[in-house]
């Protein structure tokens, strides 16, 4: 069936349809209820079925005659290796993983952190918890240890599992000295940590406390997976909001394993057997969802890639993943491709490999500008796909149906919402707009089955940071349009949150951090435009009455205190100290002015301006640095 029949399929029938959907799982107990809105604006799906993720992703492909198949390929060249598990493998390995932590007292509802690099010991981890119906939270290897030590008191995990070292190309990142300072900074401890010691760098163990991989399964009877709830929270993952306190994203089991499991084959093109490439990490929700449970579900290879789109060791290194591997379907940022593109502007690399089993290209996590798109469609020759979601939704949103027959492609556009969404744009009452109109993009409540039911442990947070500003609606905290066609434009965040090189960062957690500085008086982020990364952080600060150190000194130690607080992936690298700040009357910062100022783009007087003089100060300040957006 086409997009625009199976659109309308599920317009006439949302909870049959999903009902019909959730015939591709293994249930334990099969749902005969889809929508439970018994708590609406709260909603649940398939409350009442029980079944199991781990079942789903690995047992039933090995029942099913599957064993032999790659289940997860490692491309490493940061190690230079590359090795094969299959699925039978694959259970295996799990079940007694899964078997060792119920051992020491991990039953279903307990929360389990996972703090590990690109390796297949991630997806291990992540599905022993789901066998067990532990409730695992990873954490992206990015991050430093106060953002760790913020996660552990928010979902007080029983256990960490964690590598010794990640590798990026330029160092060792030293996981383990930051999971111990993440421990002794937070108030909750977890029972005991389980620790990957990788050859790379071995790790000093707490004695009474951490226990080596392999010592820790060491002769455990394997564990079976137990059925749980289809409420029951699969995993919590922490993204950014606008204040520096990370939300917990729930994601719902029963959901989940529906709506990944038909994206694969509606929007990817994926079934058993084909391979499935997600250049991503675990520690994002792409990582989740593409890199470890979809392409597992629907019985196919996923590439589990440690490795960067350049300098590993150049910009062929995708192109020789796809052809060596036989990927079919591809996903990335477009930063990526940016990054790649730079490297190599003529795409004579790729023509060094067979790329022939590739069907597309996926874009997101951020906007995908049109020279990129064309720039990846001319030399690959293949659809480039442009799709929307985020975090919160786990799964696209809108998005280019490979596998319901390719719409046309509108550059710019990541396309058509997918069955389960009703999206609209809506003005500040919260009216829809007409087509061609810029306003707030609100998703018609209920949400589809495997988005949000809530945040961890924060209802009323959830309630006002999605429900409340437009009643009946999600708020997306994106902005855009729709055209004549309903094809959708994503435009900006309407909110504190911006995206650099495909990660979501908080403005306001960076503020955090900077007015933390003991000579800091005010400060503002804003993210400005770069040609590589989208948008990137910019620092503006007010110091201190009688401060008369260098302002370059504290810049230099702004840096480097967010790079301590948040982490490296914050790439927080420059600032400016200024006088004042741009201020309305009523005391808000001017931050949107700020960007346009920095961007090199038109502006205008905001009408409710305090001092318009301050406006000059800032464009003095801005044009003193290397403002990409500022040029030309
Ligand atoms: N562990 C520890 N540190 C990490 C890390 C990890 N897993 N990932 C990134 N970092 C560090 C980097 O080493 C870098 O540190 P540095 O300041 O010492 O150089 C910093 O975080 C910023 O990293 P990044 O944003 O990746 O920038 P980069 O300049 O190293 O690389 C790109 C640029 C475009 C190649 C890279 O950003 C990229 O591959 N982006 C794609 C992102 C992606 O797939 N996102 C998922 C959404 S789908
Ligand atoms: P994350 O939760 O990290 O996946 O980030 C989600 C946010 O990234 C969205 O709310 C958008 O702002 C942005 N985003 C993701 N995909 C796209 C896309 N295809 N086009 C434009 N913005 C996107």
């Amino acid at each position: 069936m086409a997009y625009a029949q199976i659109y309308s399929k599920w317009q006439a029938d949302p909870e049959g349809y999903w009902l019909d959907a959730a015939g591709a799982i293994d249930w334990e107990v099969k749902p005969t209820r889809a929508l439970n809105a018994d708590r609406a604006p709260l909603y649940e799906w398939f409350t009442e079925a029980m079944g199991n993720t781990c079942w789903n992703a690995l047992d039933r492909h090995v029942v099913a005659g599957r064993g032999t198949q790659a289940a997860i390929i490692h491309d490493s060249p940061v190690t230079g290796t590359k090795h094969v598990i299959t699925y039978a493998e694959l259970r295996d390995r799990v079940s007694r993983l899964a078997g060792a932590l119920r051992l020491k007292g991990v039953v279903k509802g307990d929360r389990v952190i996972i703090y590990m690099p690109m390796v297949p010991e991630a997806l291990e981890a992540m599905l022993a918890c789901a066998r067990l119906g532990a409730i695992h939270s990873v954490v992206f290897g990015g991050f430093a240890a106060n953002e760790l030590a913020v996660r552990i008191d928010d979902c007080t995990p029983k256990a960490i599992i964690a590598a010794s070292c990640g590798i990026e190309p330029n160092r060792v990142v030293h996981y383990k000295p930051l999971l111990d300072a993440a421990i002794d900074m937070a108030d909750h401890k977890p029972d005991f940590c389980v620790i990957l010691q990788r050859e790379q760098e071995v790790a000093k163990l707490v004695e009474g406390r951490d226990v080596a991989w392999h010592t820790f399964q060491f002769g455990v009877e394997p564990a079976d997976c137990v059925p749980v709830e289809g409420n029951h929270p699969a995993y919590i993952l922490y993204t950014s909001g606008t204040t520096g306190a990370p939300k917990g994203v729930v994601r719902p089991t029963a959901g989940h394993m529906v709506a990944l499991m038909w994206t694969m084959r509606a929007i990817y093109n994926i079934g058993a057997g084909d391979v499935f490439w997600a250049a991503s990490d675990v520690g994002w929700v792409v990582g989740h969802s593409y890199i470890c449970y979809a392409p597992l579900l629907a019985g196919a290879t996923t590439i589990v890639y440690e490795g960067k789109p350049v300098g590993t060791p150049d910009a062929s290194a995708f192109w020789r993943v796809i052809a060596e591997h036989r990927v079919k379907s591809f996903f990335t940022a477009p930063t990526a491709i940016r990054a790649v593109k730079r490297d190599d502007p003529d795409g004579k690399l790729m023509g060094k490999f067979d790329l022939s089993h590739l069907q597309a290209l996926f874009l997101a996590g951020e906007r995908a500008d049109p020279d990129t798109i064309e720039w990846a469609g001319r030399h690959l020759n293949v659809p480039v796909i442009d799709h929307w979601w985020q975090t919160e939704t786990g799964y696209a949103i809108a998005a280019n149906p490979l596998g319901l027959g390719l719409l046309p492609v509108k550059i710019g556009s990541p396309s058509v919402p997918m069955p389960g969404y009703d999206v609209q744009v809506l003005d500040e009452g919260g009216h829809p707009v007409a087509p061609g109109t810029l306003g707030a993009i609100a998703i018609k409540l209920p949400l589809p089955p495997g988005t949000l039911p809530g945040l961890w442990n924060a209802e009323e947070r959830f309630r006002k940071s999605y429900l409340h500003h437009f009643p009946g609606y999600y708020e997306t905290g994106d902005a855009g349009y729709v055209d004549e066609d309903g094809y959708l434009y994503i435009m900006a965040r309407t909110d504190d949150v911006i995206n650099v090189a495909g990660h979501r960062l908080s403005t306001g957690a960076m503020e955090e951090v900077l007015a933390s500085h003991r000579d800091v008086a005010e400060c503002a982020v804003i993210g400005v435009a770069d040609s590589l990364k989208g948008q990137s952080p910019l620092g503006l600060l007010c110091l201190n009455k009688g401060v008369d150190r260098d302002p370059a000194e504290v810049v230099r130690e702004c840096v480097a205190l967010v790079r301590d607080r948040i982490g490296p992936v914050a790439d927080f690298k420059r600032a400016v100290v200024v006088d004042r700040l741009p201020k309305t009357r009523s005391g808000k910062i001017l931050r949107a002015t700020m960007v346009k100022i920095a961007d090199g783009q038109d502006w205008k007087m905001p009408a409710t301006i305090d001092d318009p003089a301050i406006l000059d100060e800032i464009t003095q300040a801005l044009r003193g640095l290397d403002l990409a957006g500022a040029k030309g």
